[in-house]
């Protein structure tokens, strides 16, 4: 089967449908299960769940993977939780409860009127217990239970049971998650799965809970769905399986003639090794599990991902036979009309997945109760809001006149929303070049993909008409002569200097002046750390890089509190490379002329460190408001807004999210 006459010619492959099982996909590109939590009532499928997902079917998203569907476990009837937060191990079937199948039927017809299809994932994501007491998740240690037959039995169970259910709301297709360190993969590890009976051994016995569970499905719904499984192509762990042993372990599971597809990445939630590979990783740099799976298994159709984000390098790997279907799952979070995009031939106006993996971070941050892990995407302010866009978002009724001071993320997007629903805009950026932050940040090693995002609102705010003023600074009464109905001050932040006595001296510099390239730095630098997120690991590295001696000082327990699991693998291992040292728990006293005095963060001692030739403060930023109350002084009749770090310096999702919302008022 081949694409239709509307496609790109550049995607033939990609936009030619494929038969998997009984169910047939209009083209190459999937969304992975990625539990973004888009329900407002978490592990239920509700209309902000089918809004969110939606909107990537009807962008052309071609198989439909949406979120995990956690299954009960065989908790202890006297266990005290229903829930077991951050475990997975859940009591109740979730499955069985009221209104669940037409729920998801609901979904499925939505779907499919799309002519895209729905395929479920079915999840034991349970670190309560395991093939073996041996920690899971090599970031916690946590000791599971060893399950014993009668659990293996009743485990098994739950897969058909639940997979009766999703028949019955009529989902195409359903995947059984064996990777991510679920329970199947429990099982399936040599380091995970030290058992002596018939679950554990050799290559062979390790698979017997998932052929079990393979079996057990089809017997109960035969050829109704397509049934596959989604596996980690190598465990790079301690004692875990490589690539090589996977194969063989497939092998053996592919002898139940169960399998109409095997979705295959690689990673961990922990390490380098990410399955959600961060900006640091190369595109579909593991595309080897999936030229290899597509190898041993002729007949039965490839799922590869990982960081894929841009339709030219699926249609690559597709052509490189690394695969026969392509997960695209962030690229559709980030903008859930590229596909539609691509087909046309419109690539410049494809909002590219920056690979800063906030998407993640939110709906795993572990503090937090379920209902506030709202989807978030940087790049993306729509993802989680999609409700409030469809209700919100409207053509201006009349057309008026809006200046953007400030060409950040939040300028950008301001006006970017404001000229696409049809206002006269004009924004005026001081530098060269509009991005703001983006610019610094993507200068750190691994970070270059922060630049798609300016290159996007390059393209946009051209095709939308907005007059760009770059390399001009203005005063209020500069701006109040453009007769503006409405001003946005975006005007970003400066970094923090903070009351520490001698950081006034010459050898003092800001890290944002580093990454600039404004700031000079002798051989051995102190990078003094009062921040959380991505800045400090970035300048230290940045230095590194270039070949610098770097010592991190920061004022708590670790750096990059802040940064998700999945990204701080690659992060850490770049300064460990690098033998960047990095002493905690100390908050600068004083800078001398080559001494710096420390205060313990949790009280006691002072220390002094010496040598150093330069010493790079990375204290964050304070808002830049200046513009706006001079406004107001001013007595302004246009609407004032001040947005994005000018009103409080946070993430870049929250930037853009502002700025769009500023776009929506006017
Ligand atoms: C917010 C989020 C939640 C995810 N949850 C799941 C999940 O529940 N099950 C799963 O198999 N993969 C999950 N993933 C992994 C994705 O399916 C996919 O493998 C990963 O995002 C890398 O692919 P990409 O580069 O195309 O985004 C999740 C990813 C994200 C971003
Ligand atoms: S939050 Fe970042 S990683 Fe996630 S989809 Fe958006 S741009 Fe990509």
């Amino acid at each position: 089967m081949s694409a239709d006459s509307t496609t790109s010619t550049r995607f033939q492959r990609l936009f030619a449908p494929l038969r998997v099982g009984p169910m047939l996909v209009p083209n190459r590109i999937c969304e992975t299960t990625n539990t973004i939590r888009a329900a407002r009532m978490p592990g239920f499928v509700d209309d902000a769940f089918i809004a969110h997902h939606l909107a990537k079917a009807k962008g052309g998203t071609g198989w439909i993977g949406s979120e995990t569907f956690l299954l009960n476990s065989p908790l202890p009837a006297e266990a005290a939780d229903e829930f077991f937060p951050g475990t997975g191990a859940i009591r109740i079937p979730l499955f069985k409860m009221p209104g669940f199948v037409e729920s998801v039927a609901k979904f499925c017809e939505a779907v499919r009127a799309t002519g895209s299809v729905v395929v479920c994932q079915l999840t034991q994501l349970n670190f309560t217990m395991a093939a073996s007491s041996v920690p899971i998740v090599e970031a916690y240690d946590w000791i599971p239970h060893e399950l014993d037959a009668s659990e293996i039995g009743q485990l098994i169970r739950t897969y058909a049971d639940a997979a009766e259910e999703f028949a019955k709301a009529g989902v195409d297709g359903i995947e059984i998650h064996c990777a991510h360190e679920t329970l199947p993969q429990t099982f399936l590890s040599p380091a995970m799965n030290t058992r002596h009976d018939e679950w554990g051994g050799d290559a062979r016995a390790r698979t017997k809970f998932l052929r079990e569970v393979l079996v057990g499905i089809k017997q109960r719904i035969g050829d109704a769905m397509a049934l596959g499984i989604r596996l980690n192509g190598q465990e790079d762990r301690e004692g875990g399986y490589d690539l090589l042993e996977l194969r063989e372990m497939v092998s053996h599971v592919a002898e139940t003639r169960t399998l109409d597809f095997v979705n295959v990445d690689v990673g961990h939630s922990w390490g380098k090794t990410s399955y959600v590979q961060s900006s640091y990783h190369g595109h579909a740099v593991y595309r080897e599990a999936g030229m290899a799976l597509k190898v041993d298994l002729e007949d039965i159709p490839i799922l590869f991902s990982g960081r894929v984000n841009d339709p030219g390098v699926a249609e690559q790997l597709l052509e490189e036979g690394c695969c026969d279907l392509v997960g695209m799952t962030r690229a559709g979070i980030a903008d859930p009309e590229f596909a539609n995009k691509a087909r046309e031939g419109r690539l410049s106006e494809i909002r590219r997945c920056i690979g800063c993996n906030r998407c993640i971070a939110q709906s795993i941050q572990d503090d937090a109760p379920d209902m506030f892990k709202k989807p978030t995407c940087s790049v993306n302010p729509e993802v989680g809001n999609e409700l409030f866009y469809a209700m919100r978002y409207e053509r201006a009724q009349q057309k008026k006149r809006f200046v953007v001071v400030g060409g950040g993320a939040a300028g950008c997007e301001a006006a970017r929303i404001a000229a696409r629903r049809g206002h006269a805009v004009t924004l005026i950026e001081r530098g060269p070049k509009l991005g703001g932050q983006l610019n610094l940040a993507s200068r750190a090693p691994g970070r270059d993909s922060f630049e798609d995002f300016v290159i996007f609102q390059e393209n946009q705010l051209a095709l939308h008409g907005v007059d760009v003023r770059l390399g001009t600074e203005v005063d209020a009464q500069e701006i109040l002569a453009l007769e503006p109905d409405a001003v946005a001050c975006a005007t970003g932040s400066v970094p923090r200097v903070p009351a520490t006595p001698g950081v006034d001296a010459a050898h003092v510099v800001q890290g944002w002046d580093v990454l600039a390239g404004r700031a000079q730095v002798g051989e051995r630098v102190a990078v003094v750390s009062q921040e959380d997120y991505f800045e400090t690991p970035n300048v230290a590295d940045y230095l590194a890089e270039r070949g610098k001696r770097v010592e991190i000082f920061h004022k708590w327990m670790g750096i990059g509190a802040q940064i998700d699991r999945y990204s701080i693998g690659a992060v850490m291992s770049r300064l460990t490379e690098h033998s960047v040292l990095i002493h905690t728990g100390l908050r600068l006293a004083s800078v001398g002329s080559g001494t710096l005095e420390f205060r313990s963060a949790f009280g006691g001692r002072t220390r002094s460190f010496e040598g150093f030739d330069s010493v790079v403060l990375v204290y964050g930023s304070v808002p830049d408001a200046r513009l706006y109350y001079e406004l107001k002084e001013a007595g302004s009749t246009a609407r004032l807004f001040l947005v994005g770090s000018a009103w409080v310096p946070r993430s870049l999702a929250e930037a853009t999210q502002h700025g769009a919302r500023v776009g929506m008022e006017i």
